[in-house]
C-alpha cells in the first residue's frame, strides 16, 4: 500500500467522528482532500463546515457542502486535519502546507480535534520535518536572527504566500523535546503570527493509515 492509500485509509476512518447536523471544522491538505471527498458522500447528515484554506474551501464548495465563516460558528464539535509528524502524546508539527494559523485557529475553537495521516507521520521526537513559522514579512529577518540564536535554522520559504498575506520560516535542525514550551517561545517572538507547533492543544485522537487499515491511537 503506498503512503497516498494509506491516508485515504485514514481520512475514511474518520467520518465516524462527524456528528449529524453539526458544523465540521476541515483543515488543509493531501490526507484531508480524501476527507473532503468521503465527507461529499454524506453531505446532507452535515450543516456544513468551516475551513483552514482557501484551497479546502474551493474544494468543499466544489463538492455543494455550505463554508461557513468561523466568526458565525460558536459550536464546533469536531476538527479534522492532517499533520505533517504526531509524536506519541499526539502534539504536533503542522504546516507543510502553509495553512498552520487558520488551523490553529479551528483547533482553538473546536472541542475534538481528530488528526488524520498516514503511519510515516507517527515519531518518537518532533523535529525532522522542518518546523513552520509564519511571519509577518518586515519582520521576517529579524524572527531568523531570534530563530537562530535559539539554535534553530530557519530556512525563508521562497515564492509562498499565507492565505493571511504572510511569509513562512521553515527551523531545520530542531530535536524538539518540549514542545510546548518552544511553541509559546516562538509564538512570543515580535512578528511571528503563528508556529506549527500543536503542543498546548495537541490533538485528541489520531487515525493512522496502515497496511492493515486504520489504527486509532489515544496520547501517550
Ligand atoms: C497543512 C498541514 C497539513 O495537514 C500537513 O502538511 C499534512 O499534509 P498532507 O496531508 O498532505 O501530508 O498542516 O498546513
Amino acid at each position: 500500500m503506498n503512503p497516498d492509500e494509506m491516508k485515504k485509509t485514514a481520512a475514511k476512518a474518520a467520518l465516524e467522528y462527524v456528528e449529524s447536523g453539526a458544523v465540521v471544522g476541515v483543515g488543509t491538505g493531501s490526507t484531508i482532500n480524501h476527507f473532503i471527498n468521503f465527507l461529499g458522500t454524506i453531505k446532507g447528515k452535515i450543516e456544513g463546515a468551516v475551513s483552514s484554506s482557501e484551497s479546502s474551501t474551493a474544494r468543499l464548495k466544489a463538492l455543494n457542502i455550505p463554508v461557513y465563516d468561523l466568526n458565525t460558528v460558536s459550536d464546533l464539535p469536531v476538527y479534522i486535519d492532517g499533520a505533517d509528524e504526531s509524536n506519541h502524546y499526539l502534539q504536533l508539527i503542522k504546516g507543510g502546507g502553509g495553512a498552520l494559523t487558520r488551523e490553529k485557529i479551528i483547533t482553538a475553537v473546536s472541542k475534538k480535534f481528530v488528526c488524520i495521516a498516514d503511519q510515516s507521520k507517527l515519531v518518537d521526537i518532533l523535529g525532522k520535518f522542518p518546523l513552520p513559522v509564519e511571519v509577518i514579512p518586515m519582520a521576517r529577518s529579524y524572527v531568523a536572527r531570534e530563530i537562530v540564536k535559539m539554535g534553530g535554522e530557519p530556512v525563508y520559504r521562497e515564492n509562498f504566500i499565507t492565505d493571511n498575506g504572510n511569509q513562512i520560516l521553515d527551523i531545520h535542525g530542531l530535536e524538539i523535546m518540549e514542545s510546548a514550551k518552544l511553541e509559546a517561545q516562538l509564538n512570543n517572538i515580535t512578528g511571528v503570527v503563528t508556529n506549527g507547533l500543536f503542543a498546548m492543544k495537541p490533538a485528541n485522537v489520531l487515525i493512522l493509515g496502515t497496511p492493515e487499515g486504520a489504527k486509532t491511537i489515544y496520547p501517550k
